[in-house]
């Protein structure tokens, strides 16, 4: 999960996709927290995620993973937050140190013991600027895994996002997260109609295409036992693996999403 801007949603995204995957798609999910700041974890763990070990203190110190976690949704998601700053200091050392590849080796290694258990991984990465696109495109092709890439709502910021991540990483992500819709876009016919414009710009070239839309419900902490958040999990789940409703998306997106285009996002291969 990445975006080339802070604060776009990563972290939020990054959670709505573990509760999505493991609560409506019942799939087995580690979430890990990248971001010492504030990352993911917080979500789930409320404040005190700030002051656990975990990610980061696994990559220096060495250890299990699976000491750190914390479970969640009848065992199905497994967080580990991102540890502690000492630890997170450390690990950028190194990298200074001996490099970029030895940095996403390392990660690359220390997920490997882990990673059989689980269907997902979700690794909630801090913003990246262009010094840390390296560290990025290492630790997802030595990983082989999907990048999901966001970006804020106007069309002008999508672009460019698209373009910074074709250009520095060499390749499109697998998926396109278009988040904090202002109601107002959907409101004015305008802006609705070239923001539907961009979805089928961005699944035409056949990468999934999530629409969030700007909710009280998210805002600086998900409100969990919602209706509207309820929906949006399923919407999730229905989008990226086909579980849950897709109906759910029309009402989240406001009907910006219609059915159609709801099953044919779904039909994307990832
Ligand atoms: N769809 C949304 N609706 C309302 N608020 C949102 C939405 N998405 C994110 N936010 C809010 O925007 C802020 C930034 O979100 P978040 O922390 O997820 O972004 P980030 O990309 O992880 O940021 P950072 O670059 O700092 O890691 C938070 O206060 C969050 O609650
Ligand atoms: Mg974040």
């Amino acid at each position: 999960m990445w975006g080339i801007k802070g604060g776009v949603g990563k972290s939020t995204t990054s959670a709505l996709i573990s509760a999505s995957a493991a609560a409506k798609a019942k799939r087995r999910v580690l979430l890990i927290d990248a971001d010492f700041r504030d990352g993911a974890s917080r979500f789930f763990l409320g404040e005190e995620a700030r002051n656990l070990k975990g990610w980061y203190d696994v990559l220096e110190v060495g250890g299990e993973l699976d000491k750190f976690i914390h479970t969640l949704y009848n065992g199905y998601l497994h967080v580990i937050p991102s540890g502690t700053i000492e630890s997170a200091i450390k690990y950028s050392a190194e990298i200074a140190e001996h490099g970029i590849e030895y940095a996403a080796k390392k990660v690359a290694e220390t997920l490997f013991t882990i990673s059989e258990y689980y269907d997902l991984i979700v690794m909630d990465t801090p913003a990246a600027s262009f010094a840390d696109i390296p560290i990025l495109k290492c630790v997802i092709s030595s990983l082989d895994a999907k990048s999901v890439l966001l970006s804020q709502a106007s069309i002008v910021e999508i672009e460019r996002t698209l373009k910074v991540a074709e250009v520095t990483m060499g390749f499109l992500p697998k998926a396109f997260v278009i988040n904090q819709v202002n109601p107002r876009t959907i409101a004015d016919p305008n802006e609705r109609r070239m923001l539907i414009n961009e979805v089928l710009n961005i699944t035409s070239r056949k990468i999934k295409t999530l629409v969030i839309l700007f909710m009280t419900r998210l805002y600086r902490r998900i409100d969990w036992g919602s209706l509207e958040v309820n929906m949006l999990l399923d919407c999730i789940a229905y989008l990226l693996w086909k579980k849950g409703r897709g109906q759910a998306c029309m009402t989240v997106t406001r009907g910006l999403l219609d059915m159609e285009l709801v099953k044919a996002i779904a039909e994307i291969e990832w």
